[in-house]
């Protein structure tokens, strides 16, 4: 069992640091809205600390899961951050879904004070963080990996190194652009049976066996018909991600075509007040632009 730190307990970071301290490990936590990490320590026990600085001090691992890259520069080497206490031989683990570039950056002014830093952003969303179902897919040294692993195995049913710094933050862009298109084209097919007259449900049961099958389908299509979408993957984050991704895209001349499209049918989502609901609200906007052109 380790010393860890967990900085940020937002939707992800609040029950993945509470697997850890189910699984035996030491656990002290760190979150910018301090009433949260109260709440945490209460309801899971371990301890709290008022900075990152504080809570990384004397831990063989610290883990963040933040909002983005400036988020994780603040938490990491902004004042009173985590590197400045970060002993030499302890590995930082980062979950968030940042670039690549600060990945890179993190890993080097790391290692060049005898740290460890692993970029391990999730897939599997707050059900996969609150049932330790996750997948994470990670950048770094395979030594700091080696001693990573067993500890982010209290929250993965799988993970893997993919390569140097930064390479999980690369598949991570991976995964968000190959889930785009499908959300898209998911939203698609179901507005498509409902003005064609079909049952979207019975349609869904019956392609849901074959090729057409995916995760959004099997886990979205219901509340999609149903309009709800108060919960899951915020629209906002979703563009945080895409935006990455172009941006990683211009450096490595990848050309990402239908996911620029679907950034801007999130935009639109935005427009319509949906920053906040979750991705699959696609179909929300297909449903008012053709309520407006109804033959
Ligand atoms: N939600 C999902 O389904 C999902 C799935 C996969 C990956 N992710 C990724 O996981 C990361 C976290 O997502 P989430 O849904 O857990 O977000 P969230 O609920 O908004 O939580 C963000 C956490 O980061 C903290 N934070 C943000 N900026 C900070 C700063 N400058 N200094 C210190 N702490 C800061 C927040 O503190 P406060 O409490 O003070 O605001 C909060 O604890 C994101 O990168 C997201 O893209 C999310």
């Amino acid at each position: 069992m380790a010393k860890v730190a967990f900085l940020g307990l937002g939707v992800m970071g609040y029950p993945m640091a509470g697997h850890l301290l189910k699984k035996g490990h030491e656990v002290t936590v760190y979150n910018r809205t301090a009433a949260k990490a109260a709440k945490w320590v209460a309801e899971f026990g371990g301890s709290s600390k008022a900075t990152p600085r504080e809570a990384a001090a004397g831990q063989a691992f610290v883990v963040a899961c933040v909002g983005n890259d400036e988020d994780l520069r603040a938490v990491t080497i902004g004042p009173r951050g985590a590197f400045e206490s970060l002993e030499a031989g302890a590995i930082f683990i980062d979950h968030t879904t940042a670039s690549a570039i600060v990945a890179r950056e993190l890993h080097a002014v790391a290692k060049a004070a005898g740290k460890g830093f692993v970029d391990a952003p999730v897939s599997g969303g707050q059900a996969g963080a609150e049932s330790g179902a996750l997948t994470i897919m990670c950048g770094g040294d395979a030594d700091d990996y080696a001693r990573a692993e067993p500890i982010v195995a209290a929250y993965a049913k799988a993970s893997r190194l993919m390569g140097p710094a930064g390479s999980g933050q690369l598949t991570k862009m991976v995964n968000q652009i190959c889930i785009s298109g499908l959300v898209q084209a998911l939203a698609e097919g179901l507005h498509f049976a409902k003005r064609a007259g079909l049952d979207p449900d019975a349609v869904i049961e019956v392609i849901s066996k074959g090729a057409a099958q995916s995760w959004q389908m099997e886990n979205r299509h219901k509340t999609m018909l149903a309009g709800e979408f108060d919960f899951g993957f915020a629209v906002n984050w979703m563009r945080k991600d895409l935006a990455i991704c172009f941006d990683e895209a211009r450096r490595n001349g990848a050309s990402l075509p239908a996911a620029a499209l679907v950034d801007q049918f999130y935009a639109e989502v935005q427009a319509l007040g949906g920053g906040r609901w979750d991705t699959s609200s696609l179909i929300a906007r297909l449903e008012a632009f053709s309520a407006l052109q109804k033959p």
